[in-house]
């Protein structure tokens, strides 16, 4: 039997509003929640739902926006609004950029980072199964300046309401609209063309599609959500909230993959972050964005990683700083104050204390002393340093790049090397030591003559 094909799916995103409250330079969508962009979540978002065409609906002047989205999705995939004259009119902007699509489509609004993939798919199923639309609604604790769910009283969705439109008893109504629609591709623009801006705000609001749909004979169908999955961001502070609760999952998440936060609420995670079972995160842990940690792992207390993966059981700060193009090997140790930046540093390797590596690699098995200092750069280019495995480098070494120093070999405390070193060879590149016994004695004697004869 032929498997039958999915029907296809796409995806309308909006973010040509204004964010006049954010009171920032960035286009809104293009602030950070759990170090990503918030445009880049609803993106995320419609791909893990299938869509295989995914169109950004910008206003002319987020040029910013306009660029990051061509780079993300190329250059037709940004949709322009002339003038923002609501939600139903962003979606008429993108008819020609997604063209005619048999299948569905859903709108998203690129303000609200948070929602799960689960209720898109049953939007999404629902068109499938021969709905005009379908609304992901949730339950409003307050709800405030939100579209209303109209049902009839067999649960069947007849009109969204909006706040400002709402009569007295649609008013008391607390189902109410998240913003994210989905409609069958090729009725979705036919329904959006008869949308009018008869209401209060004068805008052509896409809820409008809901009613309309139910008096040419379609039902709508209505995928019950919790609130939080729907923290819009049009301020700073809902913008921490948003973050916050981001942070709140996330930490869940982790431990329950099995791994031990010992104060959660003070360890902070990126989006991508990934951490293996049984590792410990101590206090005041910072993850930018694309670490990965390792099973049995310990990450003390301090740290900032980013763009770094770690190996199994592998032991950091406290008090590291972990940067990008990092790898390090099971089983490695790194202890306080040292940085570590774009080093593959082998399995068991040791960096106890008080060190920068930066660009190259350590063995396996090397130990890098308190005070060593890779030095990389020349103030116009970097050079790499490469250790070899178990090699030992003294305290306070500097490791003038390019430079390598052979397995097994040995560098003296306190060197400057310049030249590589051999394999098992020795170096010690420093001021050789002179002792000259009774030295002192006698230069102290010489000293308190001479002050006595000044007394005189
Ligand atoms: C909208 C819904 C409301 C719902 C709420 C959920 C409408 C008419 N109302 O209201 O029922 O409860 O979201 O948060 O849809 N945008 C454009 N072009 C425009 C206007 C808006 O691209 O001309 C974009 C914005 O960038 C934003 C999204 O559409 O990403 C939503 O617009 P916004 O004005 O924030 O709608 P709400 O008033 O919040
Ligand atoms: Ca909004």
């Amino acid at each position: 039997m032929q498997p039958t094909a999915k029907p296809p799916r796409s995806a309308i995103i909006l973010a040509a509003g204004k964010g006049t409250r954010m009171q920032s330079d960035l286009p809104k969508v293009l602030h950070q929640v759990g170090g990503r962009p918030m445009i880049d979540w609803s993106i995320a978002l419609a791909e893990a739902a299938g869509c295989g065409k995914l169109v950004v609906v910008c206003s002319p002047e987020q040029e910013t926006l306009i660029a990051h989205v061509a780079e993300r999705l190329g250059a037709e995939a940004v949709a322009i609004q002339a003038e923002q004259l609501g939600t139903g009119d962003a979606v008429k902007a993108a008819k020609t950029a997604i063209g005619s699509t048999a299948g569905s489509t859903i709108v998203l609004y690129a303000d609200t980072p948070l929602i799960p993939v689960g209720p898109i798919d049953e939007a999404f199923g629902m068109i499938e199964g021969g709905a005009a639309t379908a609304v992901l609604g949730f339950e409003a604790r307050e709800p405030g300046a939100y579209g209303r769910l109209v049902v009839d009283a067999k649960g069947a969705l007849l009109r969204i309401v909006e706040a400002r439109d709402c009569s007295a008893e649609e008013l008391a109504v607390t189902t109410c609209n998240s913003g994210v629609i989905a409609a069958d591709g090729t009725r979705l623009f036919d329904l959006v063309d008869r949308i009018t801006n008869d209401n209060a705000k004068g805008e052509y609001y896409l809820t409008d599609i809901v009613g309309i749909a139910a008096a040419a004979g379609g039902r709508s169908g209505v995928v019950f959500c919790e609130e939080d999955q729907f923290q819009g961001v049009n301020s700073r502070d809902q913008l921490a909230e948003a973050n916050a609760a981001f942070q709140r999952r996330k930490r869940s998440e982790i431990m329950g993959a099995g791994v031990t936060l010992e104060a959660p609420e003070t360890v902070f995670f990126s989006f991508d972050t990934r951490v293996g079972r049984d590792a410990i995160i101590e206090p005041h842990v910072v993850f930018a964005p694309g670490v990965t940690v390792g099973a049995r792992a310990t990450v003390k207390s301090f740290c900032y990683l980013e763009g770094a993966e770690l190996g199994e059981g592998v032991s950091v700060g406290p008090f590291a700083r972990v940067r990008p193009g990092t790898k390090i090997g099971d089983g490695a140790r790194l202890g306080n104050f040292v940085e570590v930046k774009n080093v593959e540093v082998g399995p068991g390797a040791k960096l106890n204390h008080l060190t920068y590596v930066g660009d190259g690699k350590i063995g396996a098995g090397a130990n890098i002393g308190a005070g060593t200092i890779f030095c990389n750069y020349n103030g116009f280019e970097k050079h790499r340093t490469d250790v070899g495995e178990g090699a030992f480098i003294g305290s306070n070494s500097a490791l003038v790049a390019p430079v390598r120093i052979g397995d097994g070999a040995y560098v003296g405390s306190g060197s400057v090397v310049t030249e590589d070193v051999p394999d098992g060879a020795l170096a010690v590149a420093r001021g050789r030591q002179v002792v000259r016994p009774g030295w002192a004695v006698s230069f102290a004697e010489g000293k308190r003559k001479q002050e006595k004869g000044g007394d005189g």
